[in-house]
């Protein structure tokens, strides 16, 4: 049934993490039965996590078919209350909430007390009020990883402001395109960003996409003292607009199914969509997963490499560590800058107890060689993480084995942005590990493998192996409650291919022994380096060239980025397809899109391979593009069968 290479050997719990955690295999299992058993009352349990203005009496109101989810409705908090006021008012406003590495190893490294950062938050969140911003309004957050960004972030949800944060690598193109969807008035950027020695124009690149559409106000933040252009009536300088703002500013007490952010991400078809989560479930969800996940002890320093751009920063660097009271560190830089080496030199300078990183970067590390791990000390490392990707095996162990010296637990977890946090992983002091695997479902997590036609062939309550297609059968607090502004595209894009069921879109098997692997998406989304990317969208900003007839984008495996970016193109007819049009193309993916789109390969061809009735063949597409000419399938159900020879003709000369 299964072509997946049989299950890796498991690898024992480490003493220390078993004896010193919040969850033991016992724990696991006597709380994992209860939050199935009666959602309601665990989850109602794991809100006292949180300080509520009204502690919620309805916990779980939702319905997969119509589409309605709802958790803790009657509930009233505040996030940033949560995250801030509540840390300092318990007396820990001296302990550092943030550490900043900037990119330059030489630059200044900050400590942020809880203190000190609530009041910067208040500075901002008034300095946002004198604006003119008001609750439920969207604010574009355009930012490099420093702690303002952080700040920006927590000044919204403390004012009920809606966030939008854009990854600071997408283009002008995606920053207008994402404003205009979700008519966001207000814009918060650096005036630059710095990223491996390099300079990133985000002020310029805000300035671009407001040529076609208009914001009310744009708060420029001072990072580098670079120099940029500002509007008058429009632009404002952070510093000289907050000078004189007051020191107070009230919580902002929320619905906990009011919205709390809009986060872009790609899907199969269509532009990308704005998910939306709200802030009572998000809070819960976060809070809880990062306690029992990262089984995080009071003191430590965690680490999540990922950028705020992406939901992993989001949940895992700003607000699931700051409503448990964790330092977190802030890293503006990239892993290979100046060096090989600047994970570990970070790791060891901070004492980094947990590091929470992607495949991608552990096998771009590896490939450098152990002497850039060895020569430094890592003994700060209590636990290792990983996330936004299927790691593989090899890579895995270099990890465990190199970075951790086989003494930490690695934890490899699984979620989506439309997840809101962690879904499926092994707890740390509980589990043995299973290199590849994500492992086990979380608390009130039931995950369900189905079959093409919807069959079901796996749950976690009726035990068993299988390998098919991961839908979730039950909500969860932190699950996203819509498509801001299109709820229909929400329930189409989750909830009708299998009817009843959150289908997550991506591959999974389960083995006898309850692990569950993901085995890569099966619809038409990449994961390049962790990230996803709709193929529909790079097709899209391909055939806006005037030269380009049509394009078919496919994923292939890439040794370090997980995925590539494979892209078939025709011309119009007269057209010469040389080197200029190649880098022109790749230039028209970065200006829709931004770099991390780019494609790897653009492969021209005459015609695409398709069914007599004009459907592109990309399933044939994909073999090619995967080296993997041996088996195409069926190829007499094409209109022109002799065009196959020429792609695999065309992919072997590349
Ligand atoms: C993939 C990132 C295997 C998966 C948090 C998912 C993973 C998509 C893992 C979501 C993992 C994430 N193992 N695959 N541990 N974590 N994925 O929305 O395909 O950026 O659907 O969220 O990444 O990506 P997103």
């Amino acid at each position: 049934m299964s072509d997946l290479p049989p299950s890796e050997p498991l690898v024992p719990v480490p003493a220390d993490a078993a004896a010193n955690t919040h969850c033991t295999a016992a724990d696991y299992d006597r709380l994992y039965a209860e939050s199935i058993a009666d959602p309601d009352a665990f989850w109602a349990e794991q809100a006292k996590r949180l300080d509520w203005v009204r502690a919620p009496t309805k916990i779980a109101n939702w319905s997969f078919d119509p589409v309605s989810i709802k958790w803790y409705e009657d509930g009233v908090l505040n996030l940033c209350h949560n995250a801030l006021d509540r840390h300092v008012a318990a007396g820990h406003g001296e302990r550092t909430a943030i550490i900043f590495e900037p990119d330059a190893p030489d630059g200044e490294t900050r400590h942020i007390s809880y203190a000190a950062l609530l009041a910067d938050t208040i500075r901002m969140a008034n300095t946002l009020k004198k604006l003119g911003v008001k609750k439920g309004d969207r604010v574009t957050i355009y930012m490099p990883m420093v702690p303002e960004g952080a700040v920006a972030m927590l000044a919204c949800a403390r004012i009920g402001a809606i966030h939008s944060v854009i990854f600071g690598g997408f283009s002008p193109e995606a920053i207008h395109g994402r404003i205009e969807d979700c008519a966001s008035d207000w814009v918060i950027c650096a005036d630059e960003g710095l990223r491996g020695g390099k300079t990133i124009p985000l002020k310029a690149n805000v300035d671009k996409a407001l040529e076609k559409v208009a914001v009310k106000g744009v708060l420029v933040i001072a990072h580098t003292g670079g120099d940029v252009a500002m509007k008058e009536g429009r632009d404002h300088w952070y510093d000289a607009l907050s000078a004189d703002v007051g020191a107070d500013c009230p919580c902002e007490p929320m619905n906990a199914e009011d919205p709390l952010f809009i986060l872009y991400t790609s899907g199969s078809t269509g532009k990308p969509k704005g998910v939306l989560h709200t802030v009572g479930g998000y809070s819960v969800w976060t809070a809880t997963t990062f306690w029992y996940g990262f089984d995080y002890r009071p003191g430590e320093i965690f680490w999540c490499t990922a950028d705020i751009g992406w939901v992993t920063g989001h949940s895992y660097v700003v607000y699931g560590p700051l409503q448990n009271g964790a330092t977190t560190l802030m890293f503006e830089g990239i892993p290979n800058f100046p060096d090989h080496d600047r994970f570990w030199r970070v790791v060891d300078k901070h004492r980094v107890n947990i590091l929470y990183t992607a495949p991608t970067a552990i096998r771009a590390l590896m490939r450098e060689g152990d002497d850039y791990v060895t020569h430094h000390d890592l003994s700060s490392i209590r636990l290792l993480g990983t996330v936004g990707e299927p790691i593989n095996p090899e890579a895995w162990r270099w990890y465990h084995d190199i970075v951790g010296k086989g003494r930490v637990p690695v934890i490899d977890t699984w979620w989506q942005t439309e997840t809101g946090g962690i879904m499926m992983t092994t707890l740390p002091g509980a589990h043995a590990m299973q290199p590849g695997s994500a492992g086990r479902p979380f608390f009130g997590v039931r995950p369900q493998l189905v079959d093409a036609e919807g069959g079901v062939l796996v749950d976690e309550q009726t035990g068993g192996a299988a390998e098919g297609n991961l839908c979730i059968t039950h909500s969860w607090p932190g699950q996203a409650r819509t498509v801001y502004g299109d709820h229909d595209r929400f329930v189409q894009t989750y909830f009708s291919t299998y009817m009843g069921k959150y289908f997550t879109g991506d591959g999974c098997r389960r083995d006898e022994g309850g692990y569950w692997r993901i085995t890569g998406r099966v619809d038409d989304v990449i994961n390049v380096s962790g990230h996803r990317m709709g193929t529909a969208e790079v097709e899209s900003a391909l055939v806006l060239h005037e030269m380009v007839a049509e394009a078919a984008v496919v994923g292939y495996p890439h040794d370090i980025k997980g995925q590539g970016i494979y892209a078939y193109v025709t011309v119009n007819a007269g057209v010469d397809p040389n080197d200029d049009l190649l880098a022109e193309l790749r230039q028209q993916v970065r200006t829709e899109i931004g770099p991390i789109a780019t494609p790897d390969h653009i492969h021209f061809t005459t015609a695409l391979p398709k069914t007599r009735s004009g459907k592109i063949m990309r399933r044939i597409l994909r073999k090619i593009a995967e080296n993997d000419f041996g088996s195409l399938g069926d190829t007499s159900t094409l209109a022109d069968p002799s065009l196959v020879d020429g792609l695999i003709e065309g992919r072997k000369n590349r």
